[in-house]
């Protein structure tokens, strides 16, 4: 079983801590997603575009754990919040077997080995929680996640052109999943 917080040695004396976030979390999940919209060009949501208010965010956090339809991780360094992890699985019967998986690292700390810890850290909890599927989209030219992604056992399953339209140009997105059983179908 996994039990949070764990903690996992990046580069001495240094140490991340994966936990799980709570609607205590709301506003450094925010930022988070501020900073990192600035940082990397490779997310949906451009610098200053996110706009989810402080109570929408509480709201969705608090649904996740009394609706039991998945889970965020936050990894904290000394404190700092470094990088989040979502697993947001749907309600309805028919797709409660599956869940989207979305991660972001913040660029001071790309190549440390963070994304794949917060990686494994979700796809056990996902296996344990009774979740049969992860899936998700990324940026085909995003060369750094996808190699994260595979490392983790993701397969490509398709290729969706002008998925994204960036300073107008178009870009497709890559879709991958992760069966978290040995049955094929
Ligand atoms: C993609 C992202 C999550 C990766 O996180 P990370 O902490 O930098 O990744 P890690 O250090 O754990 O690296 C894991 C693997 O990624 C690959 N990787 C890391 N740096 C890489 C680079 N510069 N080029 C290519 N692959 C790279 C390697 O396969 C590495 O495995 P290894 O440690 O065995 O070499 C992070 O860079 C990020 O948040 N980027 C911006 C947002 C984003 O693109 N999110 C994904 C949206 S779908």
């Amino acid at each position: 079983m996994t039990r949070l917080p764990l903690r996992f040695p990046v580069g001495e004396p240094r140490f991340l801590t994966v936990a799980e976030a709570g609607p205590a979390d709301a506003a450094s999940l925010l930022d988070h997603a501020r900073q990192v919209a600035r940082e990397s060009d490779f997310l949906n949501a451009g610098p200053g575009e996110r706009s989810l208010a402080l109570e929408a965010q509480v709201a969705f956090l608090r649904r996740l754990r009394t609706n039991h339809t998945g889970f965020v991780l936050k990894g904290t360094i000394d404190g700092r919040l470094v990088a989040v992890l979502s697993v947001v699985r749907p309600s309805q019967l028919r797709l409660r077997h599956r869940a989207d998986f979305g991660l972001t690292v913040r660029a001071a700390h790309w190549g440390q080995g963070i994304g794949r810890r917060m990686g494994e850290t979700a796809i056990a909890l996902a296996a344990e929680q009774g979740l049969r599927k992860l899936n998700l989209r990324v940026r085909a030219d995003n060369r750094r996640a996808i190699q994260l992604y595979q490392a983790l056992g993701f397969s490509r399953e398709g290729l969706s052109p002008r998925a994204l339209c960036v300073r107008g140009r178009f870009l497709a997105e890559v879709m991958m999943g992760l069966c978290l059983d040995q049955q094929a179908s």
